[in-house]
């Protein structure tokens, strides 16, 4: 059968992983988490002391990656990568490598590889206008800046990590910012996607929402 595939993209914080993982949990499909990817590559080329402006060293170091997705985490050669790769500092410098055209080729690539073996539910930024262009449902997410700012203070306290509003709302505009007015592939809603507001929404009524478009898609499929 055909391969059924959902995009989902959106600013930071606007509930893309939570929602997506959860999904793809109830409809049996595979959660693909394509921020993972250049978050783990911007902590790598850190660890290597590659400069992030590099492209062509981020580039090769790319190619040279295996990236395997893992219910919580991800591994890069085998390596597995979780919280270090949440920090505010891989968030900046994820979407610094992330403007690279290069970066861009060898990620798509095999974020494509993987969609062409499975279902799949996929978040990040650009995967209903380019990754996945032909993806049979693309939601784009979004949410007040105040209450993203809001909910990854929530998440850092949760874990009892020190935390700042202020400061979380600057970093997540900068980023959004940086992401939205990159060259290639910028941040942005496809022609084709549903705009959904998660601002005064809980995780469970968006979900239901996305899976009820979901199994309408599939029906019409049949
Ligand atoms: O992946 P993205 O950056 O878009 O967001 P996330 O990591 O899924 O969600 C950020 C935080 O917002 C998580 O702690 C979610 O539990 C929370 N959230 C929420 O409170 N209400 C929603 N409707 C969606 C997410
Ligand atoms: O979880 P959050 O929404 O904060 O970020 P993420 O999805 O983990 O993505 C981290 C950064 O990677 C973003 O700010 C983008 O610059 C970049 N990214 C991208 O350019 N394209 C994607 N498909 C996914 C992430």
């Amino acid at each position: 059968m055909k391969r059924f595939l959902v995009a989902i993209d959106g600013p930071a914080g606007a509930g893309k992983s939570t929602v997506a993982r959860q999904v793809a949990k109830r409809l049996g499909l595979v959660y693909i988490d394509t921020g993972a990817m250049y978050r783990a590559l911007a902590w790598k080329a850190l660890r290597d002391n590659i400069p992030l402006q590099d492209e062509e060293s981020v580039t090769r170091l790319a190619e040279s990656l295996t990236f395997t997705l893992h219910p919580k985490g991800i591994s890069i050669n085998g390596q597995y990568l979780s919280h270090e790769i949440r920090t505010p500092e891989i968030s900046a410098a994820a979407s610094t490598i992330a403007r690279m055209l290069g970066v861009r080729r060898v990620l798509v690539n095999k974020q494509r590889e993987i969609a062409e073996k499975q279902n799949v539910v996929m978040d990040g930024r650009d995967i209903g206008t380019n990754v996945l262009p032909h993806a049979d449902l693309k939601i784009f997410l979004t949410a007040s800046i105040e209450e993203r700012a809001k909910r990854r203070y929530n998440e850092m306290k949760a874990k009892g990590l020190p935390a700042d509003l202020e400061q979380l709302k600057k970093e997540i505009r900068e980023r959004d910012d940086q992401d939205r007015t990159r060259e290639h592939a910028p941040l942005k809603q496809a022609d084709d996607a549903l705009l959904l507001d998660t601002t005064h929404r809980s995780i469970a009524e968006i979900v239901e929402n996305i899976l009820q478009l979901c199994r309408n898609k599939l029906s019409n499929r049949e």
